[in-house]
């Protein structure tokens, strides 16, 4: 295991995780004698317009995935309309690799729930909800455990540290499907529904929850809000990028000698992520890894100096996502790692849409092939003609997501699919895995 270098280790930027390390840090004392609640004392004061404004002056972006700006959405929550309006809270985390709402929630629950009051007070909002995946059983016990806390404590119920504003907010555990971390399968399975994704327009700012204007945001998002009232919007763009303002959680797996979360402004490279986790495991050096989860295209050790914001890494050919950095290395097989991405996209297709059911289904049986030695170079034509009609076709981003996988690793490590193909890679899989697969 290698040290920083103090240059490397000034980049770690504690925001977030800063509680996550203090003794009993999810009770309500604790949290109350680290800040807690100081935000909403302060924010609940102030015009909810204000906040919005302070939100969208700070250039927070939506942490779940696609980055959309935060106040932006808020601001399209249509006022005086006289329906109800609803935050709900995507604590779904299902992509493969992330894992920074969990560890958020277990350690540190009354961020969110500060975050989630702050948050309806500004788009005039008495109902929330937290959906939590399903399997998140510890996670949920927390959260629910801070939300009868900020209840006794009237942070929550009526009249809100003598406010006048009332909020209710309802932490959902799911059944654990991928599919409803995507916001609308997620408003679906919230209203007790199979979880699908809806069309869009309308979209959930003015038809969300039971029809009416909802706003949907992650974990991280809402969780962000509180330092925001607190420190202000240019101390929150103080680190960062110009367009990617703020401390990112960036979850790290795999090759290395410390995986877990480190939070660092956004803009941080690879490189310099590994040296905060000690650098590679011994014996291995980097092939490939994901710069957002699974559904982002792979990277190469070519990327090492990426930016990781949202501008740096689209303009590598791929996406920021999750900042769920999975790291793999020359010992690790590109073509199995995807065949095994691929199962779960078929696994979690939610069968709505031909392109992601049927696709995902054949994609899987052509790995399959060739990881069993069986496969021929067609089958690499095939896998991309699948790819293409995919992309683009379907009807949420998971059929997208799918194929980034495969179409990256095909670009990068077309060698290693040839190498199994003719021979000179033993087969991965046996005949009898290879049920179904012609
Ligand atoms: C298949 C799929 C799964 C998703 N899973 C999650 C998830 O687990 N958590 C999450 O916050 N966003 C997830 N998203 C993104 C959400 O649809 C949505 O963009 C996000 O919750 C918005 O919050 P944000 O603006 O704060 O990022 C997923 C999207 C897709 C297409
Ligand atoms: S892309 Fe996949 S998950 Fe999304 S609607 Fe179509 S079948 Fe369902």
């Amino acid at each position: 295991m290698t040290t920083p270098a103090p240059e490397t280790l000034a980049k770690l930027t504690p925001v977030l995780t800063k509680r996550w390390l203090s003794p009993d840090a999810w009770r309500l004392d604790t949290y109350e004698k680290l800040d807690g609640y100081a935000a909403l004392r302060k924010a609940i004061k102030a015009h909810p317009d204000d906040l919005i404004q302070l939100v969208k002056d700070s250039g927070l972006r939506g942490r779940g995935g696609a980055g959309f700006p935060t106040g932006l959405k808020w601001g399209f929550i249509p006022q005086g309309d006289g329906k109800p309006h609803y935050l709900v809270v995507n604590a779904d985390e299902g992509e493969p690799g992330t894992c920074k709402d969990l560890p958020l929630m277990t350690h540190d629950p009354h961020s969110l729930v500060e975050g989630v009051i702050i948050a309806s007070y500004a788009i005039r909002a008495n109902r929330a909800y937290i959906y939590i995946r399903g399997e998140a059983v510890h996670a949920a016990r927390r959260l629910r455990n801070a939300v009868n806390e900020a209840y006794a404590k009237g942070y929550l119920g009526r009249d809100i540290l003598g406010s006048g504003f009332d909020l209710d907010l309802v932490v959902h555990s799911g059944a654990g499907a991928y599919i409803c971390g995507e916001e609308t399968a997620l408003l679906d399975s919230l209203e007790g529904f199979r979880g699908q994704p809806r069309l869009r327009p309308p979209f959930p700012a003015t038809h969300g929850l039971y029809a009416s204007p909802t706003v949907v945001n992650n974990v991280g998002t809402i969780a962000s809000v509180p330092y925001i009232v607190l420190g202000g919007a240019d101390w929150w763009k103080s680190m960062g990028t110009e367009k990617s303002a703020g401390p990112m959680i960036y979850s790290l797996s795999g090759r290395i000698a410390n995986p877990g979360q480190y939070e660092c402004g956004l803009g941080i490279t690879l490189r310099e992520l590994i040296e905060l986790a000690g650098g590679m495991q011994p014996g291995h050096n980097l092939k490939f890894w994901t710069p957002g989860g699974s559904s982002t295209p792979l990277l190469t050790a070519e990327h090492l100096d990426v930016p990781l914001d949202f501008e740096g890494v689209a303009a590598a050919g791929s996406i920021l996502g999750t900042t769920a950095t999975q790291i793999f290395s020359d010992q690790d097989c590109p073509v199995y790692a995807t065949y095994r991405w691929l199962e779960f996209y078929h696994h979690e297709s939610c069968g709505k849409c031909t392109p992601c059911r049927e696709g995902n289904y054949w994609m899987v049986r052509v790995y399959r092939r060739i990881l069993a030695g069986q496969g021929t170079q067609d089958d690499l034509d095939t896998l991309l003609d699948t790819c293409d009609n995919i992309l683009g076709r379907s009807f949420c981003g998971l059929g997208d997501g799918a194929t980034s996988p495969v179409t990256s690793s095909l670009k990068y490590f077309k060698q290693d699919y040839l190498d199994y193909i003719e021979g000179r890679t033993a087969p991965k899989l046996s005949d009898k895995q290879l049920v179904g697969a012609h």
